[in-house]
């Protein structure tokens, strides 16, 4: 059974649809903890509602984003964590953190890595850009976190038409349905150590 920390900064639909799976049994892993850095994360309620232990650790009391890390390194480490999943959250990691979970972080990114993604662009951001871009297909990555950002090896990816009179909103409710299948299957597949890295490529056994 694999120890599973969740990093969350918003509604936290992607950590609900990690706590339903592993409710049915899909999933052959325990999320012991949830960390937001944002208060008024929704995605607190859903891990309170599933009896989940969270926490809410604020920046501010911290004087660096390395002292922070150290704070959520040591929190993870309290739990046994073995996985670190980033649904949704919109701080960017040290390197320290990276370090300690190389391999053991998995992160999910609202359209087809490597377009779309980088500093500055998560959220509804991501889909402003491909609706702009006038681009027919986005999608869902699921990858592995490394020092960069969205630069670790992918995962899983599906494919999300972009249809003519789409708005950020419509395409972003189409392209979170997909993340909330393809985000469990990710975990699921690493708790059944199905994943292994090799250099820029991940093998699924
Ligand atoms: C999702 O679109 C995810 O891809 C991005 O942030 C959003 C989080 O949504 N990283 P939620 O908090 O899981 O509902």
């Amino acid at each position: 059974m694999v120890n599973i920390g969740v990093l969350i900064s918003g509604s936290g639909t992607n950590l609900q649809a990690i706590i339903d799976n592993v409710a049915l049994g899909n999933i052959k892993g325990q999320i012991k903890l949830v960390i937001s850095n944002r208060k008024d994360a929704y995605g607190l309620t859903r891990a309170k509602n599933a009896g989940i232990k969270s926490l809410f650790i604020d920046r501010k009391d911290f004087n660096s984003e390395e002292e922070y890390n150290r704070k959520l390194i040591e929190e993870f480490e309290r739990e046994e964590v073995e996985l670190i999943v980033l649904a949704g959250y919109l701080r960017i990691l040290s390197k320290d953190f990276v370090q300690k979970y190389r391999g053991r972080i998995i992160n999910i990114h609202p359209s087809l890595i490597p377009s779309f993604c980088g500093k500055g662009c998560y959220g509804d951001k991501v889909h402003q850009m491909v609706l702009e871009s006038g681009v027919k297909i986005t999608g869902a990555t699921v990858h592995f976190v490394d020092e960069g950002t969205d630069t670790g090896p992918i995962i899983l990816q599906k494919a999300v038409e972009v249809k003519d009179d789409d708005t950020v909103e419509t395409l972003k409710e189409r392209v979170l349905k997909v993340e909330h299948q393809l985000l469990p299957q990710a975990i699921k597949l690493y708790c059944e150590n199905r994943l292994s890295i090799e250099g820029r490529k991940v093998r699924i056994r």
